[in-house]
């Protein structure tokens, strides 16, 4: 991304990232869902959520139907402007973990290389990619939006898994599969894992 603000400075605030952390006694991060449409992604996202608001950890759910209403209503699907949706959202993100905050993303993310944008934004310690894996089979049954269907019959073009690509993580920190597991079941594995890396 080429920079155009000229004549910007940085202000050093007075109060950092870690003197946040102390105060909400947790680290701060972001817990990355990617994964196909109908993979389960955001119902994750919002389980773990409240999952974590009862043990009083500070957190954010950033969703892809819900930014595409606003910060990026002006994005479509095409592969620049996921690519810039991904890249806004990791700015975003990066803000949240400044402020001490857990965020929980839920975006289909398709690209390998948009995903190591975001994760080189953060620090090693504040980033978890989660894969939420689920066969295109299983999304397409459940088709919750009917999204499959139009795109089966061609109403929606550049479809994620029918007609545009989605590439795997190679290496996430954590895979859930949600068509093998009750969703409460994933839910326990990503605390297990949250628990493990000390997180909470
Ligand atoms: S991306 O690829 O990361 O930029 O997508 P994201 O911002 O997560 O938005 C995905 C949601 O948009 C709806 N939708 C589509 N998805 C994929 N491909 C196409 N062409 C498309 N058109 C609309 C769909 O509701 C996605 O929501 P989820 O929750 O993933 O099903």
């Amino acid at each position: 991304q080429k920079q155009k603000s000229t004549n910007v400075y940085w202000h050093e605030a007075s109060i950092q990232k870690e003197d946040r952390q102390n105060l909400n006694e947790h680290r701060s991060g972001v817990l990355w869902f990617t994964g196909l449409s109908g993979s389960g992604k955001s119902t994750l996202a919002t389980a773990v959520e409240k999952a974590l608001h009862k043990r009083a950890v500070r957190t954010y759910v950033l969703d892809g139907d819900n930014v595409r209403h606003g910060l990026n209503g002006d994005l479509g699907f095409s592969p620049e402007d996921r690519t810039e949706n991904i890249r806004r959202i990791g700015e975003v993100a990066k803000l949240f973990v400044d402020s001490g905050v857990l965020v929980l993303s839920a975006f289909i993310s398709p690209y390998r290389e948009d995903r190591k944008q975001v994760e080189d934004l953060l620090q090693a310690d504040e980033w978890y990619e989660i894969y939420v894996k689920c066969s295109l089979d299983e999304c397409e049954k459940r088709d919750p939006k009917g999204l499959y269907k139009k795109a089966r019959s061609g109403e929606i073009s550049r479809f994620t898994g029918v007609s545009a690509p989605y590439e795997e993580p190679e290496n996430p920190q954590l895979t859930v599969e949600t068509d093998r597991y009750f969703i409460e079941e994933c839910v326990d594995q990503i605390l297990d894992h949250l628990r493990s890396e000390a997180m909470i």
